[in-house]
């Protein structure tokens, strides 16, 4: 769906292409002269322009000059009723996209024409589609964990995500803040729709306020062609606004305004346009403290957090570690090509003993670091940092655990192992993961393990899994 600006002193032509185009599903707004088009040129962003090449206050050419200087990215079709060669070379020379003449099949014609530049528009949304496609093929949005805390956000993230509720996600840097922010919108009907993440923090106030609700040529020093604020480009889909503690208190104010009416004025302009986009936001800030402190409006506070998702830092789940580390380990075996098999049994306890501050993005860090250091086939306790390792004096002996191989070929650590333990390990992570994967649907989970659903019971019984 496009919006239209059709341009014409006939008034039948607007009226035809208007009905046309509101038939089709686009929005379509008339101007019936140069003046009135060039007011809506400076309050409105447009996807395509139809203008006539004639008109008493303007030439479609004066126009298109206009038009290209204000919203360079805006399509422009001229049309004529009177064809000559000067008109066309005029038009061609000066950037029209399409030149239509006025016989019996503008229309048609017209309509060929926008379907294309829809159809570039929807290319270019797909495009972001795919984008998003490939990280989660590539394994890179693939959430890790089976701790309790871990289970109930993934429950969470599940009921959630069909509606449109805003959605507050807290937690240390590190945590996954916006992979589950992007969980919640890959398993919203808004999936095939974009998702933008903007950094509140990363901005001065002035540039966010333009960044995130446009701005029209002029509005301001530098303001040298209309843009669309962020808020529109989300239009359908998803807007994460991150580390939003980091917001000012004004710029907390016109936020506020947004969400509580659910449409944006770019900034010079005096339209406002309706939006439908799903907020959610994050911060690892204790926003409790910042609004008792005065640093966070407690109404803004109220609007985001509909549905608050805390998550727990890494150290309050180590049984996720060694199913984070092992997980990273593939990736970036995979990605440098190194015969890694696995992590040494030493350096998992060691790796789960650490406090990790900077939670699950330290341990990636580690992982990778320990993978390029690392050069016999193993990720043993030397390659790791010393901040890990340098515990091995504090926790002493380490007890028999299994070496996890990325491989599966098993890796018997010195001391031993105690192989039921091993084994029940394995199979309740199974079990879990499979779970996961059937979004809970038992049958489809018993399914993917190749046994009877019966059977799948009485292990989900055993390991106190729901
Ligand atoms: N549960 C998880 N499973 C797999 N990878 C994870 C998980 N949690 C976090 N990560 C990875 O850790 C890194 C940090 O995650 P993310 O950027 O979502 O954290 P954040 O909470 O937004 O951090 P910050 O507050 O610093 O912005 C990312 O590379 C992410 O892919
Ligand atoms: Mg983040």
């Amino acid at each position: 769906m496009a919006h239209i600006l059709v341009v014409d002193d006939e008034q039948s032509i607007c009226e035809l292409l208007e009905i046309t185009f509101r038939k089709e599903g686009h929005r379509v707004e008339v101007a019936r002269n140069g003046e009135a088009a060039k007011r809506l040129l400076q309050s409105q962003i447009f996807d395509i322009v139809i203008s006539d090449i004639r008109m008493p206050d303007a030439t479609g050419v004066d126009l298109l000059q206009f038009c290209k200087e204000l919203s360079p990215s805006s399509y422009f079709l001229l049309i004529t009723g009177v064809p000559t060669v000067e008109t066309a070379i005029a038009a061609i020379n000066s950037g029209a996209d399409r030149y239509v003449i006025k016989d019996h099949d503008l229309v048609d014609q017209l309509r060929r024409a926008v379907r294309q530049v829809d159809e570039t528009l929807r290319l270019k949304h797909e495009a972001g589609y795919l984008r998003r496609e490939l990280r989660r093929l590539t394994g890179q949005d693939n959430i890790i964990g089976h701790s309790p805390k871990m289970r109930a956000i993934f429950e969470m993230v599940q009921t959630v995500a069909p509606q449109s509720s805003r959605v507050l996600i807290t937690g240390e840097t590190g945590t996954g803040k916006e992979l589950i922010a992007r969980a919640v919108h890959e398993n919203s009907p808004r999936a095939n729709q974009p998702f933008i993440t903007i950094n509140c923090g990363a901005f001065p106030e002035t540039l966010l306020e333009s960044e995130l609700f446009g701005y029209m040529k002029g509005a301001f020093t530098g303001a040298n062609e209309n843009r669309e604020g962020l808020f529109n480009a989300a239009n359908g889909g998803t807007l994460f606004l991150d580390e939003i503690g980091n917001m000012s208190l004004q710029m907390q104010v016109k936020l506020f305004r947004v969400l509580q009416e659910g449409k944006v004025r770019p900034l010079g302009s005096n339209e406002e346009t309706e939006i439908d986009v799903r907020v959610i936001a994050a911060t690892n800030k204790d926003l409790d403290k910042a609004i008792a402190a005065g640093e966070f409006r407690e109404d803004l506070y109220y609007r985001l957090s509909v549905i608050p998702i805390q998550l727990p830092p890494l150290r309050e789940r180590r049984d996720d570690i060694p199913l984070l580390a092992r997980a990273f380990l593939e990736r970036f075996r995979t990605s440098m090509e190194k015969p890694i098999e696995g992590i040494s049994p030493e350096a998992i306890h060691l790796l789960e003993a650490y406090d990790w501050p900077g939670n699950v993005r330290e341990l990636e860090n580690t992982i990778e670091r320990s993978v390029a250091l690392e050069t016999g086939n193993m990720i043993s306790v030397a390659v790791l940092p010393e901040k890990v390792s340098r515990q091995r004096k504090e926790i002493g002996e380490v007890p028999g655990v299994a070496a996890i191989t990325a491989n599966g070929t098993a890796q018997i650590p010195e001391g031993g192992i105690d192989l039921v333990k091993h084994m029940q390990d394995t199979e309740r992570a199974y079990i879990v993961a499979a779970l996961e994967a059937c979004g809970g649907v038992g049958t489809r989970a018993a399914e993917l393990l190749r046994m009877s659903y019966r059977s799948f019971r009485h292990y989900s019984k055993k390991y106190n899994i729901n």
